[in-house]
């Protein structure tokens, strides 16, 4: 039987990159699907690609997770079509990388509102629902720069450090009431938001064949690969999992002294 059989699930910023692949997988496991993105037209693409391919109801909604007011009126339409939400993830992020110096005002505003604030906002907004039916499943997706850091990304490590605080707080919190919260920490995983940071160097495809050999299985990591993890959290084969947080990097998170830089 499907994993995810009869769930319904919101994923944040799922129009492109690891949550397309976790809303195409939701679905192929029997889920209903809310494809939630600032970038409307691509999420209702995705969504229709994702609806043809599996069956499954999946529909797009425009969203600024960066808006409490918008959040609001995308979870009531999704509650509206799907009906009472049990998996919602927080993957909708961007990349905000900095010399700490350098940064303004703006740049910490951006990225701790959209990486950080956007996730509980979307979380306080669901789990009403899911605490009065006892069942839910949220998860986080983070990144490894929430246990190591690289210098030139500020703040956006101190965010992702912060969003693990998250997902460890509320998961104690509410794990008595029938749900769990965990998280996913992917490492360099080969999207739009990875192809950006290597088209900022002056030979983006060298950039990349220099990231690529510095992984530990020599390559990136595949957006499917965060969503199959993803499927086991939504599913009720890990409701004993509370608080946790799965790194899925490829390994480069435990090496040590094996690198330049
Ligand atoms: N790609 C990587 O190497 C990598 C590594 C670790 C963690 N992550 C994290 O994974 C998540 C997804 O990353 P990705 O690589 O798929 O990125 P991506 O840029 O391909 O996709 C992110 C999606 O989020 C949406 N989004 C951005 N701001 C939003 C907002 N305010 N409201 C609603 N939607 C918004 C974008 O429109 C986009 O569709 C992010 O949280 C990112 O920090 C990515």
């Amino acid at each position: 039987m499907a994993r995810l059989s009869g769930k319904t699930a919101i994923v944040t910023g799922a129009a492109r990159g690891i949550g397309a692949a976790i809303a195409a997988r939701f679905a192929a496991e029997g889920a209903s699907v809310a494809v939630a993105d600032i970038l409307a037209d691509l999420a209702r693409e995705t969504a229709a690609g994702i609806a043809h391919e599996t069956g499954q109801k999946v529909i797009a909604l425009a969203c600024d997770i960066a808006d409490a007011g918008s959040v609001t009126t995308m979870h009531q339409a999704a509650r509206d079509a799907l009906g009472p939400i049990d998996i919602l993830v927080n993957n909708a992020g961007v990349n905000v990388f900095r010399e700490p110096l350098q940064s303004t005002r703006e740049d910490w505003a951006r990225c701790m509102t959209v990486d950080l604030e956007g996730a509980w906002t979307c979380t306080r907004t669901v789990l009403p629902d899911m605490i009065a039916r006892r069942d839910g499943a949220v998860i986080n997706i983070i990144s490894n720069h929430a246990m190591v850091v690289m210098r030139g990304t500020f703040p956006y490590p101190v965010a992702k450090h912060a969003l693990l605080g998250l997902t460890r707080a509320l998961a104690l919190e509410y794990a008595g009431q029938g749900i769990s919260i965990n998280a996913i920490s992917p490492g360099y995983t080969d999207t739009a938001l990875a192809q950006e940071v290597f088209d900022k160097s002056p030979d983006p495809a060298a950039a990349r064949r220099s990231v690529e050999a510095r992984q530990p299985p020599g390559r990136l990591c595949r957006p499917d690969e965060v969503a199959s993890v993803a499927v086991l959290l939504a599913s009720d084969e890990a409701r004993f999992m509370i608080g946790e947080n799965v790194v899925i990097d490829g390994g480069i998170s435990i090496r040590m002294y094996e690198d330049s830089d």
